[in-house]
């Protein structure tokens, strides 16, 4: 027994890639619905429309948890869905899908954790600007301790934002993902006014719910250089400061990374460190993989992505695989901001098929996540306060540009019947936990 019996072991997911129900009980398009139908912009022009249509099927995945034996449950509310219009009036019928949610977790033990941001900003938000406009960061507060004032009596861990550095670098600065915008400056007045909205969400979380633990997800993806060249190098040194401290700096420690003062200077208001720096009770990390750069001039920001080095092992993303990175992170992020620990997301996406007998087996899955469960081991080991695990992710879907294609899974979906068939994974995940606890 490596972990001990308090450690957290769950999974995670994110409204827009499991709910469907787009449409629905006053729901209104996000952003990522928008840039699902805009042609070209998702593969296969698919859409997350229906995707595991886990709105009406929430029990069966609660049922399916349950059985997986998961302690805790990381989930993401859609703003949209609350707040159609993104500020204003709630919708009575969003909320009672999540009071539903919550409900049916408690009554099979599981711990709902709460994250109001897994990417999907409601479009009527966009429309008035989005993150670039700085008057967004009151708008997420206010929805933030709506939500939480709502929840404050059944759940215990609320998470301000999933991937800062994601759904800004890839949305905003590199325009691949929702809202579609190819532009550094508005990138980095966009990255300001997430780390206020974190800081404002915090303030008002503290007094709405008072006794719940509050932190947020960041991507810890160490940086690499694809060749000696002082381009490359340069370009690495960039990304890894917009990528790995951008958001956790200012969030934790309470101030930017000294390399990017120049490009945030222009944002910064008087007091706007101290807003951001609440304190937190916790810090989450999504690790998949080192990621490599290559200086390219024709993308904002002037870094692009190179592959791994020749010969390493890589799952279907392109991504390496390399527990010993993993570890690495989580001592090296737990040290630089001294918060517990809890990996919110790790796993990996296979081109997972249901054989003739009706089974799944996903070997590579289960390799890669005994490999990465053990580093997170060691990292505890090594001193690393690391408290929780969960996989990313309950079942396949909607893996945003990518569309349905990548599984990460450890429950096979159809997307013909929605029908759910747990993988060889889940079995193996389920007989972990039991093993540790
Ligand atoms: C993370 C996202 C999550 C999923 C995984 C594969 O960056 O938070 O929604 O797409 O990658």
């Amino acid at each position: 027994m490596t972990f001990g019996r308090d450690f957290v072991w769950g999974v995670s997911t994110a409204s827009y890639q499991i709910e469907g129900a787009a449409a629905e009980d006053g729901r209104r398009p996000s952003i990522w619905d928008t840039f699902a139908h805009t042609p070209g912009r998702v593969a296969r022009g698919e859409t997350g429309d229906v995707a595991c249509d886990h709105y009406h099927r929430y029990v069966e995945d609660c049922d399916l948890m349950h059985q997986l034996g998961i302690g805790a449950y990381r989930f993401s509310t859609s703003w949209s869905r609350i707040l159609p219009d993104g500020t204003g009036a709630a919708n009575a019928k969003g909320l009672e899908f999540y009071d539903r949610l919550v409900d049916a977790l408690l009554e099979r033990g599981i711990a709902p954790w709460l994250c109001f941001y897994h990417w999907d900003l409601p479009q009527a938000i966009q429309d008035r600007g989005g993150w670039a406009n700085r008057d967004c960061a009151a708008w997420y507060a206010d929805y933030a301790a709506l939500v939480g004032r709502h929840f404050a009596d059944r759940i215990g861990h609320f998470v301000t934002f999933n991937e800062p550095n994601v759904f800004i670098l890839a949305g905003h600065v590199v325009g691949i993902h929702a809202p579609g915008i190819a532009d550094l400056s508005t990138g980095l007045r966009a990255a300001h006014s997430v780390n206020l909205a974190h800081g404002a969400a915090v303030e008002a979380l503290r007094a709405v719910a008072p006794d719940a633990k509050l932190g947020v997800v960041v991507n810890q993806a160490p940086t690499r250089a694809a060749t000696n060249s002082t381009d490359d190098q340069a370009a690495a040194t960039l990304l890894d400061a917009l990528w790995n401290r951008a958001f956790a700096d200012p969030m934790i420690l309470g101030r930017y990374p000294e390399a990017l003062h120049p490009m945030f200077a222009p944002f910064i208001d008087e007091g706007d460190l101290a807003r951001i720096a609440q304190p937190t009770d916790f810090l989450g990390i999504n690790h998949y993989a080192p990621q490599y750069v290559r200086s390219n001039p024709a993308i904002p920001g002037g870094v692009g992505r190179a592959h791994p080095p020749a010969g390493a092992e890589r799952t279907m993303m392109g991504w390496e695989v390399a527990p010993e990175v993993f570890r690495d992170t989580l001592v090296a992020e737990h040290a630089r901001y001294g918060l517990p620990v809890f990996v919110t997301e790790n796993g990996m996406a296979s081109e997972d098929a249901v054989a003739p007998d009706g089974t799944v087996h996903d070997a590579q899955r289960i390799s890669y996540l005994d490999r990465y469960i053990a580093a997170a081991g060691e990292a505890r080991a090594a001193g690393a306060d690391v408290r929780g695990y969960f996989v990313w992710t309950l079942m396949d879907n909607f893996e945003w540009a990518e569309g349905y294609h990548p599984r990460f899974g450890l429950v096979h979906t159809d997307y013909a019947t929605l029908k759910r068939t747990p993988k060889s994974s889940f079995e193996w995940y389920r007989q972990k936990i039991v093993a540790e606890r």
